[in-house]
């Protein structure tokens, strides 16, 4: 949906221009497929992604009011594929609006917690179930900890069981119970509205955090805002069958259609893919081009430019060479 078709086309290039071999599937998801086709999530699409060595996902809109029959596909597509980790990094990168020092990585449980959906009204009340389970919480934090272990070997533990004595509580037992197994890491907790405050007074001081869905969700953005904005933000989701890369914002309404997305975020999310496919090199060479056109210009209107899409695609794909 949205900026996620002009986005996404412009990753797919920058992917090409790499000179890997790669083959693209097109599949659609979103809102609009959703009042095209009557399903937000084809299974066409399930299908590719089940096919494909790894997938590249745009962006969909999903209306705040309850819609029947619709079911944001991003989190369907990390069920279905029980793509657990959610990897969001936030680095500094060289522009006037990204805070210096920064290089973190929030490690987000995927599959669990508010976002089981389990939401129910009973006249006047709404009720939700938070659903944290030990396997899942251990899983992650395994993968946080061996994220750790390549970076700075330093693991936050985010979590509010001193309120959430049993779900934030369990997931605080496993994520401890998993870490002790490190003890080449520095581990500590901090309590989530701690962390959100911490986050502004000293993101320098993070290496890897991990966290539970929602907290890890919310946190995510707060970092990708110290470090240029959602324009400039990628992420990962990361399962043993499948993994989909994505750039963190949404479907942005409001300049969709213009040609003015700033493609970094999904061209990030494709050096993240790249990565992933064992193609350091190549990751590092995208990662390079877009640091490079930061320094040098040209910039779309969020960075302080006047710069289209494809004037910024085109100039990555110029530094690349
Ligand atoms: P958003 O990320 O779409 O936009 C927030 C603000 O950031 C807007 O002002 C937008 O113009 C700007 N922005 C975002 N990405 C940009 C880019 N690449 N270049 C320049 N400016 C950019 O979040 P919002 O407005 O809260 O949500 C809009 C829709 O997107 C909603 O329907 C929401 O459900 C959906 N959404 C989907 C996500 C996904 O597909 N994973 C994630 C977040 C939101
Ligand atoms: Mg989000």
């Amino acid at each position: 949906d949205g900026i996620g078709q002009e986005v996404i086309p412009a990753a797919a290039q920058v992917l090409q221009a790499t000179g890997m071999p790669f083959t693209f599937t097109q599949a659609d998801a979103g809102f609009e497929t959703f009042q095209r086709t009557g399903t937000a999530l084809p299974q066409a699409t399930l299908a590719a992604v089940q096919a494909a060595d790894t997938t590249l996902f745009g962006a969909v809109s999903s209306p705040s009011q309850k819609t029947p029959g619709y079911q944001s596909p991003i989190l369907a597509l990390r069920q279905t594929f029980d793509l657990y980790a959610n990897l969001r990094p936030a680095r500094t990168l060289p522009v006037p609006t990204s805070r210096p020092g920064i290089d973190l990585l929030m490690v987000r449980e995927n599959t669990e917690d508010l976002y089981v959906r389990r939401e129910r009204r009973e006249g006047d009340r709404a009720i939700a179930e938070r659903i944290i389970t030990r396997q899942a919480s251990e899983r992650i934090t395994r993968v946080a900890c061996q994220q750790a272990r390549k970076r700075r070997r330093h693991l936050t533990i985010v979590h509010k069981a001193n309120v959430l004595a049993e779900t934030c509580g369990l997931f605080r037992e496993a994520a401890l119970a998993v870490a002790a197994h490190y003890p080449e890491l520095t581990v500590q907790e901090v309590l989530v509205d701690t962390m959100a405050m911490r986050l502004v007074r000293d993101p320098e001081s993070f290496d890897v955090i991990v966290t539970t869905n929602l907290f890890g969700d919310i946190l995510s953005d707060e970092a990708a805002g110290l470090v240029g904005g959602l324009g400039l933000a990628p992420s990962a989701n990361i399962g043993e069958r499948a993994a989909v890369f994505e750039p963190v914002h949404g479907s942005a309404p409001d300049i969709a259609g213009k040609g003015i997305a700033n493609p970094m975020a999904a061209i990030l999310a494709a050096a993240m893919l790249l990565d992933h496919l064992g193609e350091a090199e190549a990751a590092q060479a995208v990662t390079q081009a877009v640091e490079t056109v930061l320094r040098q210009g040209p910039h779309t209107p969020d960075l302080g430019g006047q710069a289209t899409t494809t004037q910024v695609t085109q100039a990555i794909i110029q530094a690349l060479h």
